[in-house]
């Protein structure tokens, strides 16, 4: 059923001259069950994160059968890979064209908007329609997110009332949504977005039938350990308890990140080595543009024999292509005598790296085969009562 046990396996049958990337199917069907079983609400996939049509098959068996779509690419996309699948489009700006197709030609029911210019969009494309649950995002801050997403969207304090109130004219179901910014690292994040929800519920006077508490549920990487995320689910059902909301309200999530960071991983040659820098066969225009642009540390593991590493160094990364930017620069630590030809696997690469491959410079494409043995690091596999936890724990050297 698996290509092979696991990365060694495929660098011993292979060794492969370019990037591989290797997919753990059992990683992202365990993400999705610990989401349906644990979260007491709907968890609607982020498609953004990673649009793989095996990751969407698995989540669908694993049971999520609502999505996060942001463009008609994705709404297209999804609709023809799962016929049955409730799409959600929760970019709050899109064209009247893709609204219209999503609407009329998909059967997408449920949008997301921050302006009255966007309910206006929304009410032409669809004919003034009956049937939309229409989801007003407001501003929260990402002050306990590692990547913001606080500056580009979501209506402010003083315009949501207004917005809340002539949406709920139009929409069938009227839901408040919002993003605490990706890699959420406190469960506060989420309970200070609730009061925000709070507040505009109580400045408009309106029924809300939805609250969409969005993304940001953590993975874990060197030096970012997450609490429990059933901390964070109990938080927000605690605070969603106290709303004041009708009884047949909704709760909903969107899970990007938490629900594929762990399905994927790279396996990467070391072309060239100069001090501490070494030259690999994938880079920023390949899986690895959040290590390259905003300085994510990514676990690395050396393949190779571990019982002769005497020591280890830091190491930054150049990809292949003839660009300076093409920089990673970590620090990974490797053992301090790595050098061209070996091979190296980075982990937690399931979410936002594959999804962002480019053919730049003519390095695409990866070959992808599946493995059995477990991810790096896993937010998933810990007991009950552990509290913090740390990728260190996890780490395989
Ligand atoms: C509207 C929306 N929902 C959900 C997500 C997924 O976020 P995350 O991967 O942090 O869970 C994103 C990501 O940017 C988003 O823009």
């Amino acid at each position: 059923m698996y290509d092979y046990p696991n990365a060694l396996a495929v660098i011993r049958a292979t060794q492969p001259d370019e990037s591989i990337t290797l997919l753990r199917p059992d990683a992202a069907k365990r993400a999705a069950r610990f989401f349906i079983e644990n979260f007491s609400g709907k968890s609607i996939y982020a498609v953004k994160a990673n649009p793989s049509p095996d990751l969407i098959q698995i989540l669908w068996e694993s049971g999520i059968t609502h999505y996060d779509v942001a463009s008609i690419g994705e709404v297209r996309l999804i609709r023809n890979l799962l016929p049955d699948a409730v799409l959600c489009f929760m970019h709050p700006v899109k064209s009247e064209s893709a609204i219209a197709e999503a609407y009329h030609q998909h059967g997408v029911r449920t949008f997301s908007l921050d302006t009255h210019d966007e309910l206006a969009k929304i009410a032409r494309a669809t004919h003034n329609a009956a049937d939309l649950d229409l989801c007003v995002r407001i501003q929260v801050s990402s002050e306990h997110a590692e990547l913001s997403l606080a500056a580009k969207f979501g209506a402010d304090a003083d315009e949501v009332a207004d917005l809340l109130v002539a949406t709920r004219q139009l929409a069938d179901g009227l839901g408040i949504c919002f993003h605490v910014g990706s890699q959420a690292m406190s469960p506060n994040a989420y309970s200070d977005a609730m009061e925000r929800v709070r507040e505009a519920i109580i400045a408009s006077s309106v029924t809300v039938d939805i609250v969409d508490v969005g993304g940001g549920f953590p993975s874990v990487y060197p030096g970012m350990s997450p609490p429990d995320l059933r901390q964070y689910f109990n938080v927000i059902h605690d605070a969603f308890e106290d709303l004041p909301i009708s009884y047949s309200a909704e709760l909903w999530c969107e899970p990007g990140r938490a629900l594929c960071a762990e399905y994927a991983s790279l396996i990467v040659k070391v072309e060239k080595r100069r001090g501490h820098e070494l030259f690999i066969n994938d880079g920023a225009y390949g899986s690895l543009f959040d290590a390259a642009h905003i300085g994510w540390r990514f676990p690395v593991a050396y393949l190779g024999d571990d019982n002769t590493i005497e020591s280890h160094d830091g190491f930054s990364f150049y990809g292949p292509t003839c660009d300076d930017m093409d920089h990673m620069a970590g620090p990974f630590m490797l053992p301090a005598d790595i050098g061209s030809g070996d091979y190296i696997e980075i982990g937690m690469l399931g979410a936002y790296g594959c999804a962002m491959r480019t053919g730049f410079n003519g390095f695409g494409e990866t070959l992808r085969y599946t493995v059995s043995d477990a991810p790096m690091a896993s937010v998933y596999s810990r007991q009950e009562n552990d509290n913090v936890i740390s990728f260190e724990a996890f780490s395989k050297s």
